[in-house]
């Protein structure tokens, strides 16, 4: 029987009971309601950078609970938590003197950033700046910016009109993106792109591509966000995306990996020339969430970026990339993969065949990896051991056999 809880992307028809009930959780092992073990391939999803049960997040959440639990951060109030963490972040940044708003979702973190990009351009005076250019295979979230946004045909088809003036190009071709420009240019507001697309299915981007986005965007006074859900926060070996590939954009959007999903946090990076665009006596900016800057997700966000900092996880995620790449090669000669792709900590292994049965089999063997397409995704906790690294690797063996 289906229980009162909708699931999110779910058939509203599976009962319950088939579920994996998950209970209990440690480093990168999980345990379900029937005492079996599962190593946890996908970092919940995309996000435990730090693998589970860390004291140290607990401890600083509680610490935080005993002082304040919570309080918003609208005019005219603020918390010691909130301005820190934002100052954590600003500082990770490859943006200099960054700025930084707080929510709870990376859609809401995108939602923000789209809105950001189209109100810059009003202030500027580029009234007619409001096409966002979204690529093919981008997954942004699920508010209707997001699902506007996104380059994935299925999830934005069914839900009425979305958002307008949005345009989209192949994730792979900056010829034709250039040709958007050539013919939209003094129309676009911004382009958004993950640095790595990975919901998507995983897809790095092609040589020069993000340059490209970048010499476009500065060409035609048009805004560059970069959306750093899943590469922010050490997943591709650097602190973010844009650093892996030389490209500052004027936003970032973060979420999952800041706090490691110990509590909900995200938020939007914003480069000096937009702030001080928006940064004018008696201008409101007439957005936010009422959990932007929760002081206990706060703590918990400060509590993760000095982990992943004291813990070198940053330089590890390359160091799994590199054990992940020795297994890949190892199932490639024996032609149980057709191909790999992926940088740091998150890869997809191409199978040539419908990805979800393998999927299954490899959950029933203990190993949760998620299934797009005819690819096998593997984006585990940046504490993952070299062992863990190796069943999943012996795992998706005996699966795709
Ligand atoms: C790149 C990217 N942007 C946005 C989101 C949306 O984040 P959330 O599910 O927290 O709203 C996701 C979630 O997977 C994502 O991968």
């Amino acid at each position: 029987m289906p229980g009162a809880l909708i699931h999110p992307f779910s058939d509203l028809t599976k009962p319950e009971a088939d579920f994996i009930n998950i209970v209990s959780a440690e480093g990168s092992i999980l345990t379900d309601d029937t005492g079996k073990t599962y190593i946890d391939g996908m970092a919940s999803l995309w996000y435990c950078q730090v693998g589970h049960g860390r004291r140290e997040i607990i401890d600083a959440i509680t610490n935080q609970m005993n002082d304040l639990v919570t309080y918003n951060t609208f005019d005219p109030f603020s918390n010691d938590r909130a301005q820190e963490v934002a100052e954590l972040i600003a500082k990770k940044s490859p943006l200099e003197n960054s700025r930084v708003f707080l929510g709870s979702s990376g859609s809401e973190a995108v939602d923000t950033a789209l809105k950001i990009a189209r109100i810059v351009q009003q202030r500027r005076g580029h009234k007619d700046k409001q096409i966002i250019v979204r690529r093919t295979h981008g997954y942004h979230g699920t508010n209707f910016g997001g699902t506007t946004a996104q380059g994935i045909e299925p999830n934005r088809e069914g839900w009425g009109d979305l958002v307008p003036h949005f345009v989209e190009v192949p994730n792979d071709n900056i010829e034709e993106v250039s040709k958007v420009f050539a013919e939209h240019g003094s129309n676009i507001a911004a382009v958004i792109s993950e640095p790595v697309q990975g919901a998507g299915g995983v897809w790095p981007p092609e040589d020069g591509y993000l340059q490209g986005l970048r010499k476009l965007c500065t060409q035609h006074n048009s805004l560059l966000i970069f959306d750093e859900v899943i590469c922010g926060f050490g997943r591709t070996g650097s602190w973010f995306g844009a650093e892996t590939f030389g490209v500052k954009p004027d936003l970032m959007t973060f979420a999952k990996g800041v706090s490691s999903g110990y509590l909900p946090l995200s938020g939007v990076i914003v480069s000096n020339d937009v702030s001080n665009e928006l940064a004018e006596p008696g201008f409101l900016l007439r957005t936010g969430y009422t959990y932007s800057g929760h002081p206990a997700s706060a703590a918990a966000g400060i509590a993760n970026i000095n982990l992943i900092e004291e813990e070198g996880l940053v330089e590890r995620a390359n160091h799994v990339g590199k054990k992940t790449v020795e297994g890949f090669d190892a199932l490639a000669a024996e032609g149980l993969i057709e191909s790999y792709r992926g940088i740091g900590a998150v890869w997809a292994a191409d199978i040539g065949r419908d990805a979800i049965p393998v999927r299954n089999e490899m959950i029933d063997r203990g190993v949760i990896v998620r299934g797009v397409g005819e690819a096998i995704i593997w984006c585990p906790p940046l504490t993952v051991t070299d062992e863990q690294v190796g069943r999943f690797i012996e795992t998706l063996e005996a699966a795709a056999r």
